[in-house]
């Protein structure tokens, strides 16, 4: 598959989404890593009352869990594909979860702060794994704008522990990442490097169990 600009371009039918199709676009495992991050982020601190920004929320693996779990309008998601957002509405009206009212917002240029919202947690799962460098800088850089004080983003990445590696790297059985093509790997420093001068301090987490060896990495405000 050319999975560059992938999640930009990718289009859905109405029989797609009817058909999960989705489900497969976001990488599949979708009870697996749909948990994985609940949970993640539970044992890390997140409670009802508390507001969550998802970056590169998808068609809601994630979020349906965290809608679930939170109160009424505590749910913010964000991302660049209007056909996975609408994939993640159905989902969302299949769990009787609309209810909740989450805000979801089609954009992709990280711009936060149109929620008009401070934020107590974020989360970018499989986000960092698909984007260059620079618009890494550009989500550090808004993320920073829109965290409340003591506010964490964990995203998680694909690691190279040789930042000089040109070939690519076997992740797991079926991933092989990238210096400079999708799906991207990246040397820890380069997020110590990204925040510079920013109000963020940074923290490798390292293994979380993602099936296909993803790592975490946290931001603090
Ligand atoms: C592998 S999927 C992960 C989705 C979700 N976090 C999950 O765990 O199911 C990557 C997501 O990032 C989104 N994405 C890619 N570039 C983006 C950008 N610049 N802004 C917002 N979302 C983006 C894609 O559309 C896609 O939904």
């Amino acid at each position: 598959m050319d999975i560059k600009n992938h999640y930009k371009d990718l289009i859905l039918t109405e029989s797609q989404i009817i058909n999960n199709q989705h489900r497969d676009a976001v990488g599949g495992l979708w009870e697996e890593i749909g948990k994985l991050q609940f949970e993640f982020l539970v044992k890390n601190g997140l409670k009802p009352e508390h507001s969550l920004l998802d970056v590169g929320c998808g068609a809601l693996r994630g979020g349906i869990h965290f809608i679930n779990y939170l109160y009424t309008k505590n749910y913010y998601g964000i991302d660049i594909n209007p056909f996975l957002m609408d994939a993640g509405i159905k989902e969302l009206e299949k769990a009787s979860l609309l209810e909740k009212k989450p805000y979801l917002l089609v954009n992709g240029d990280f711009q936060f702060d149109l929620f008009n919202q401070k934020f107590d947690f974020a989360l970018a799962q499989s986000l960092f794994t698909h984007l260059p460098l620079n618009h890494i800088h550009r989500c550090l850089i808004n993320i920073s704008k829109v965290l409340k004080e003591g506010g964490k983003f964990y995203a998680t990445f694909f690691e190279t522990e040789n930042k000089f590696a040109l070939d690519g790297i076997i992740q797991s059985n079926e991933i092989v990442t990238y210096l400079d093509s999708d799906p991207y790997h990246y040397h820890f420093s380069v997020f110590t490097y990204l925040i510079e001068g920013l109000p963020l301090t940074v923290q490798y987490i390292g293994d979380w169990k993602h099936p296909r060896n993803q790592k975490m990495v946290c931001f603090s405000k």
